[in-house]
């Protein structure tokens, strides 16, 4: 059974990569990854604030070309914040030299070129690609939203023009129209989209009164975003194309795929069900493919992307009235809960 895929131009055993998250921290949790199946593994991200809050000297040492060897030798001893971003490096380069799979490096940040000159420094340090993660929340209401995607594309091309290697985005789904914001990332170079960033919502705490930053893990539900989209992206805007959010399954990762995916990220379900998931939703992939007598998960890519699919209006508004009407409530559950004051 053959389940490799291209993603950004890497060729992968599975789809199955194993997204950003706590278990890249550590060298030995990357060898688990491996271990446990993972085609490729996004290292957990170097955030902005890192590179900028406490490295004026560094970034203008990047500024000014120095290299990952000048870099290391001359930041290496002056770790002032918790995880430096030389400690990124040499993490991407113990990860890179010995792991087999691809090594993906994660840069997070808000759209700025000031920390832009890092990501020729992960190429060096043996990332076998990039991915950026937008992670910005908008409250300037004088900020008109062309301005802002501009900036999206100016901080892409400006880490594109110094690296190499593929840069994927790992974008929000919080764009008037997306379709439009992927196509003008992808003409600026972007080589894949990871669909999508979650960003974590606050809670409120009613004992202490205080905002609480609250994480909670994703469910299977969560994949249907990234399934429209990727279904509606993928015959459009040629790239690849990633699903992170809420694939916990080999029935999710069909889904993703059918709709044209070339990958999937798992987080949520490592953390649940420990790295040896990893090897559970392959042995699903590999019994499904064969019930179907499928000898490669290429077979059934992109069968159902919006171009492809008999009901292409079902990933649209079309559906709307449709999807309403055929809500069935549930008459097991109580239509009102026993606490409702209104
Ligand atoms: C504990 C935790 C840590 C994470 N750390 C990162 C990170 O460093 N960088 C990043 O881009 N995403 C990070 N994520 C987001 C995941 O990579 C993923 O996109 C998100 O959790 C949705 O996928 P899931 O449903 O498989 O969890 C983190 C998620 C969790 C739960």
């Amino acid at each position: 059974m053959d389940l490799s895929t291209n993603y950004l131009g890497l060729r992968l055993r599975t789809p199955l990569i194993a997204g950003a998250g706590p278990f890249s921290q550590t060298h030995d949790g990357v060898r688990r990854l491996e271990d446990a199946g993972a085609s490729a593994v996004v290292m957990y991200s170097l955030f902005e604030e890192q590179l900028t809050l406490d490295h004026g000297q560094l970034l203008e040492f990047l500024a000014q070309g120095g290299s990952y060897a000048d870099t290391v030798a001359r930041f290496g001893g002056k770790r002032r914040i918790n995880m430096s971003p030389i400690d990124y490096l040499e993490a991407i380069n113990a990860a890179s030299t010995a792991m087999e799979i691809p090594v993906i490096a994660s840069l997070n940040g808000s759209p700025d070129l000031r920390w832009t000159h890092f990501g020729r420094l992960l190429e060096q340090a043996g990332a076998s690609a990039i991915e950026l993660n937008f992670y910005y929340v908008p409250t300037d209401e004088l900020l008109d939203s062309t301005v802002l995607e501009l900036r999206y594309v100016e901080t892409l091309r400006a880490i594109r023009s110094q690296v190499n290697i593929p840069v994927a985005l790992k974008l929000s789904p919080y764009f008037t129209n997306l379709t439009a914001a992927v196509r003008a990332l992808s003409s600026a170079g972007a080589d894949g989209f990871v669909l999508f960033n979650r960003y974590y919502q606050p809670d409120i705490d009613l004992d202490t009164l205080r905002v609480r930053p609250h994480l909670t893990p994703s469910t299977p539900h969560d994949i249907r975003l990234a399934l429209r989209w990727i279904s509606i992206l993928q015959g459009r805007i040629p790239a690849s194309y990633a699903a992170t959010g809420g694939v916990h399954s080999s029935d999710d990762v069909l889904k993703l795929m059918m709709v044209g995916a070339d990958a999937v990220q798992l987080c949520s379900a490592i953390l649940r069900h420990g790295v040896e998931h990893i090897r559970t939703i392959e042995s699903g992939l590999r019994i499904w493919l064969a019930s179907r007598q499928k000898s490669s998960i290429a077979d059934i890519k992109g069968q159902l992307s919006q171009a492809k699919s008999p009901n292409p209006s079902a990933f649209e508004r079309a559906q709307y009235m449709k999807t309403l009407e055929s809500y069935e409530p549930d008459i097991s559950v109580p239509a009102v809960s026993s606490d409702s004051t209104s």
